[in-house]
């Protein structure tokens, strides 16, 4: 992947105040994965931590050890990374923590305010190829392997080191939407926010937003960066450029995009969560349940739970997400919410590979999104990916374990357990489909290669051509012999164009351990696509449950907030990228 498609993210203590942001830092590295980058997490520690650990080494008087401080200070960053990287999991995104000597950022100076001499970008680099990458800011090594720091805001420093050196896209997220020409905080008149602006005005104007040895070391470097708030779509961009402002509308001034939700199970109640938790972004207008005991047990408001869909799709909503599953009632929600020309996300694979291209006919090409990345693999962006090699390389094979049920299966017969058991166990996970059948005899795999191939290859395969062998006729005892000879027993879903014939199949069997299949276990997913030029892209995440494919809806509901502002202010340019979207005509 070029260089070009790495990101630096960088989150400070004034967006991570404590555990509860992490979900938020979580949306945003997701948001720039799924688009294709290579994402490099740059964290300070939790708000307030750095300045408790500073009064606790002080205690024992004003002349500590330099060493013994930045030690005790480093672990404020080391316990943000390795909280972050938990949620990450949750979320079924892998990542990396480099520890500090492990990014070897070598200081020299002061110790408590070093210098940046050196780096081991190729450690970083290499990381960010297999997963998403995690490292303190702030911290740094000195010659002879003690810690030291890079003063206060430091972070900044870190995050503008490393895209620099590894010619990244950086962004430094912080509390507000970009620098403003006051303090907002501060001001009774809103300021206005620049849009872009000199390194010089930054220093004058930023330097309580932004580190100044920082910015120095980018004017010195020529190095572009953006300053920005979490999930906001907006930013300042700081470079060799003219002081200019934005004319958009305020965050806090801006309206929140109103969500209609049906269905409220284990994916739903994620999503509702989230979407709860960022009120100034989204409003719930609606929640469909048709057991509103169970939904008021499960902890959704009482007030919102409704028992009419269409009522809730026809009142004041902006989107409308279908998570109820089941093909008949949920097309007709689908239908309808498109003709009343509101957005739609759905995860609803089954529909969805049957009537993509009838659904799509009712999109009014100026208004409406219809939105379905979660169909298939969960957190795995793949219809994204899918559709970004469309455009760049032809893609020829598309190979992977799609289906997180039977993976998670074929993981309990290998261990030797009775296969109803490990039904029941998926099913209690919440990976299961409401009729695990589909799961088992893969067919839900063949849904989502119909979806793989129309983003791959733009053509169209039926559900009936796909051969399909899954778990249906399979014994135990071939899964215990896999395991004896080395072997992995899985289900593997593949799709080959051809000449323009697309053939495709669903086929349970024994990998070889070299076989980058044969390392995916549980409800893990993973997609290897092969492209014309030679080319092999390999995408991992979890394709199952609750976090998984929650984070996958939330994603696209967050990418028609960005439109919605991008509607609202015609001068501003998303990074939108090729996020799993069928937009009017252009799909
Ligand atoms: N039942 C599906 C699976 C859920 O197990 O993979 C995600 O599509």
């Amino acid at each position: 992947m070029s260089k070009e498609r790495t990101i630096v993210l960088k989150f400070g203590g004034s967006v991570l105040h404590g555990e509860a942001d992490l979900p938020l830092a979580v949306h945003e590295i997701y948001r720039y994965w799924r688009q294709g980058y290579r994402v490099l997490a740059v964290v300070s520690a939790f708000e307030g931590t750095t300045d408790e650990l500073l009064a606790r080494a002080e205690k024992y008087g004003p002349d500590g050890n330099d060493h013994a401080v930045a030690t005790l200070l480093a672990t404020g960053e080391a316990v943000t990374a390795a909280l972050l990287s938990s949620a990450l999991k949750r979320s079924g995104i892998h990542s990396k923590i480099l520890a500090p000597h492990q990014v070897g950022i070598l200081t020299e100076g002061d110790p408590l305010d070093g210098e940046i001499i050196d780096a081991n970008i190729a450690a970083v680099d290499r990381a960010l190829d297999g997963s998403i990458v995690i490292v303190s800011g702030f911290v740094g090594v000195n010659a002879d392997g003690d810690t030291t720091l890079l003063g206060r805001g430091g972070t900044d420093l870190t995050a503008l080191y490393l895209a620099n050196s590894l010619a990244a896209r950086c962004v430094l997220v912080k509390d507000v939407e970009g620098l403003f020409e006051t303090n907002p905080a501060l001001s009774t008149i809103r300021p206005r926010r620049f849009s872009t602006v000199s390194y010089k005005t930054t220093l004058e104007r930023g330097g309580e937003l932004v580190q100044p040895k920082a910015v120095e070391f980018a004017a010195k470097e020529k190095l572009d960066f953006e300053i920005a708030s979490l999930g906001s779509g907006v930013s300042t961009f700081v470079g060799d450029l003219e002081d200019s402002f934005a004319s958009d509308v305020a965050e806090e001034l801006r309206r929140p995009l109103k969500v209609a939700l049906l269905g409220c199970g284990v994916v739903g109640y994620g999503v509702y969560e989230r979407l709860r938790a960022m009120p100034q972004k989204f409003e719930i207008t609606g929640v469909v349940n048709l057991h509103r005991e169970r939904a008021i047990e499960r902890g959704i408001e009482p007030s919102l739970i409704r028992s009419d869909a269409v009522e809730l799709i026809e009142g004041d909503c902006d989107v409308v997400v279908e998570l109820i599953g089941g093909k008949f009632a949920a097309g007709q929600f689908i239908r309808h919410a498109l003709s009343k020309g509101k957005g739609v996300v759905s995860a609803n694979k089954a529909l969805i590979s049957e009537n993509d291209v009838s659904l799509l006919e009712l999109i009014d090409p100026r208004d409406v999104s219809f939105r379905y990345s979660a169909a298939v693999g969960g957190v795995l962006p793949a219809l994204e990916t899918a559709r970004r090699l469309a455009k760049t390389s032809q893609p020829t094979v598309i190979r992977g374990i799609i289906n997180g049920t039977s993976n998670f299966i074929c993981g309990r017969l290998e261990d030797g357990e009775d296969f109803y058991d490990s039904i029941k166990a998926a099913q209690d996970a919440g990976f299961a489909e409401a009729d695990p059948t589909l799961d088992i005899d893969g067919s839900d795999a063949a849904q989502k290669l119909v979806l793989l191939a129309r983003s791959a290859f733009g053509s169209d395969i039926a559900f009936d051509d796909i051969s399909r062998r899954g778990l249906e006729n399979a014994s135990g005892s071939e899964a215990l012999s896999a395991r004896e000879a080395g072997k992995s027993f899985r289900v593997v879903a593949e799709c080959r164009a051809d000449g323009g014939e697309v053939t495709a199949s669903v086929a349970a069997t024994s990998l070889d351990a070299l076989d980058p299949l044969a390392d995916i276990h549980g409800a893990e997913n993973i997609i290897v696509f092969e492209t014309e030029d030679g080319g092999r892209h390999v995408v991992r995440g979890r394709g199952a449950g609750r976090y998984a494919t929650a984070e996958a809806v939330l994603g696209d509901i967050f990418d028609i907030y960005y439109e919605t502002l991008e509607k609202d202010r015609p001068e501003y340019a998303p990074q939108l990228g090729e996020s799993c979207q069928a937009q009017g005509a252009t799909i």
